[in-house]
């Protein structure tokens, strides 16, 4: 049991939204609070500029620019917390969806005016897979948006999570006039841009009196009694295992852009948020605090810039130490690796790094010897699970536009794919090649990649599908099922069977006409539709 005061002080989290709702916003306050930066405007946004959605190389210009924030680490009180950025981008959602197998919580952050949208569906998704405990910030405060209880059962219901609001809006809009902290029983007023400090607080145990009157004023001091007899009413003392199950959400309020409500958030976060967990392998469960090292890379940035071609593994230490110069063992090639220039993100900064322990994520320069998903060891041989692929969202046939090339194209749309850029399917019994991927842009960045670095020309047809489902059963049923659907099975590059459906209506009614059969989302099939 080394490192246990190593691992206590980590929490690696990421903070996650609907593109627009504030999560650059939100982590340029934490980081201005853990004194990672030291002015606003210094996080650039990683958000892909409207203007420039059809330019994907500007588009990975600025994904260049995102790999420096990839994981953001910064001290506060005590504690390290490693901050992973994700995509704004939703054509890059697998890459938030990976990223979310790395962290131990999340950060969620809704907009109070939009509500609960669709990419926060979908990324909840993801974290209840994994039971990833969840903490829920609603943003924009200070513009007129939904009532506070109607939002907390919107949440309830779309996100399908129970909630618990630890703070509480006094009004909103132009009207607002702070948060109340239901736990600590203490009112921070609303100033815009202020960066709030304890002093801020006042300590209003008892709603009763008139000082609330005096700070808020009377319709909004009664206003406030009313809700908190109600959530008195309903919630009882915050059941801290219930969050950390990935159960229940306490959620927050306040105006990331105003600085408004974030060191509550942040404070609570410390208190909270779990420190490394433990995880799931093929053959046992690891425990953070293991004396040997095991790590697993969860995401593979290839900058596509020909003049920096490099390529960055992130690998997430999951137990021991991982030390620089060290041989490991890279499990699926039975290698012993080394790394010579392992490097973290300390204050942004990126630095060389002696050593790293659970929780952190080092960046390996890599020569192409990574593929997602891969486990580092110091000889035991297991692989980290729960990093599947989910169902992509767009299908298209990749079409050789050079029958010269067909090895180079072959060598690269795996290499492609094993970096995660997209999804490759081969169509049952032939030799059809299928690219599935969340957006359009994707396909753009491989048609790019295979000339420029495979010198192989290809066009794509698009094909008319909406969901692809992994399959397993009755083998007698799933043959029958797969000669009667032919056309539509597929295989994956492990050699699982893939029903690409054209609608949830084929979908619902395949399922039904085949109950021995079942329809998973994900390819470890643990996840069934
Ligand atoms: P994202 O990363 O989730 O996509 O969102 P981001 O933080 O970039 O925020 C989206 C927009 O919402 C930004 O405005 C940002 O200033 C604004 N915003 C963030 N927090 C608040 C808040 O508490 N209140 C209000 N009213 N607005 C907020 P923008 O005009 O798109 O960009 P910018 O020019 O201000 O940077």
């Amino acid at each position: 049991m080394k490192y246990e005061h190593e691992i206590e002080k980590r929490k690696t989290f990421a903070i996650i939204s609907h593109p627009d709702a504030g999560k650059t916003t939100l982590t340029e306050k934490f980081l201005l609070f853990g004194g990672a930066i030291q002015t606003a405007g210094a996080v650039k946004s990683n958000k892909i500029k409207k203007h420039a959605a059809s330019d994907f190389m500007e588009i990975e210009r600025q994904r260049g620019i995102s790999v420096a924030t990839s994981v953001m680490s910064f001290e506060y009180k005590d504690k390290l917390i490693n901050l992973l950025d994700t995509p704004g981008h939703k054509d890059f959602a697998e890459d938030t969806y990976r990223t979310l197998t790395a962290v131990d919580s999340v950060v969620l952050v809704i907009d109070c005016v939009k509500g609960v949208e669709e990419q926060t569906e979908r990324l909840m998704e993801v974290c209840r897979m994994r039971n990833t405990p969840v903490i829920i910030f609603i943003n924009k405060m200070d513009r007129d948006g939904q009532n506070p209880f109607d939002l907390l059962e919107e949440v309830e219901k779309k996100l399908n999570i129970k909630t618990q609001p630890l703070s509480w809006p006094i009004n909103m809009g132009r009207e607002f006039k702070g948060v109340y902290n239901i736990h600590n029983k203490s009112l921070l007023t609303f100033g815009a841009n202020q960066k709030a400090t304890d002093n801020d607080l006042v300590k209003l145990p008892d709603l009763s009196t008139n000082e609330i009157v005096e700070l808020v004023g009377e319709r909004d001091a009664n206003q406030l009694r009313e809700d908190m007899e109600l959530i008195n009413g309903v919630y009882e003392n915050f059941p801290v295992e219930d969050y950390l199950e990935g159960h229940l959400a306490p959620v927050f309020f306040g105006s990331a852009v105003n600085n408004f409500g974030i060191k509550d958030l942040l404070d609570t976060f410390i208190q909270i948020a779990p420190a490394p967990r433990p995880r799931m392998t093929d053959t046992r469960e690891v425990k953070a605090n293991e004396d040997k090292f095991t790590g697993f890379v969860f995401k593979i940035h290839a900058n596509i810039d020909p003049k920096h071609r490099d390529r960055v593994a992130f690998l997430r230490i999951c137990s021991g130490k991982f030390e620089r110069n060290t041989f490991y063992t890279h499990v699926r090639n039975e290698k012993k690796v080394r790394f010579s220039n392992p490097y973290t993100f300390l204050a942004r900064e990126k630095n060389i790094v002696d050593d790293a322990f659970p929780g952190d994520v080092v960046g390996l320069f890599d020569t192409g010897n990574f593929k997602i998903g891969d486990t580092l060891t110091e000889g035991e041989m297991m692989t980290y699970t729960g990093i599947p692929s989910f169902s992509p969202e767009l299908f298209k046939e990749l079409v050789n536009n050079d029958p010269m090339k067909t090895k180079q194209l072959e060598k690269g749309i795996r290499q492609l794919t094993d970096e995660g850029v997209a999804q490759l399917f081969t169509q049952h019994g032939g030799n059809r090649k299928i690219i599935g991927c969340v957006g359009d842009l994707q396909f753009e960045v491989i048609q790019y990649r295979l000339l420029q670095e495979y010198s192989a020309a290809c066009s794509f047809r698009t094909l008319p599908y909406f969901k692809a489902c992994w399959i397993k059963g009755d083998p007698t049923k799933v043959a029958d099922f797969m000669r009667y659907k032919q056309a539509n099975i597929v295989e994956d590059k492990e050699g699982n069977f893939v029903y690409l459906a054209e609608s949830e209506w084929y979908l619902n009614t395949e399922k039904n006409n085949n109950p021995d059969i079942k329809f998973y989302i994900t390819s470890d099939f643990k996840h069934e539709l």
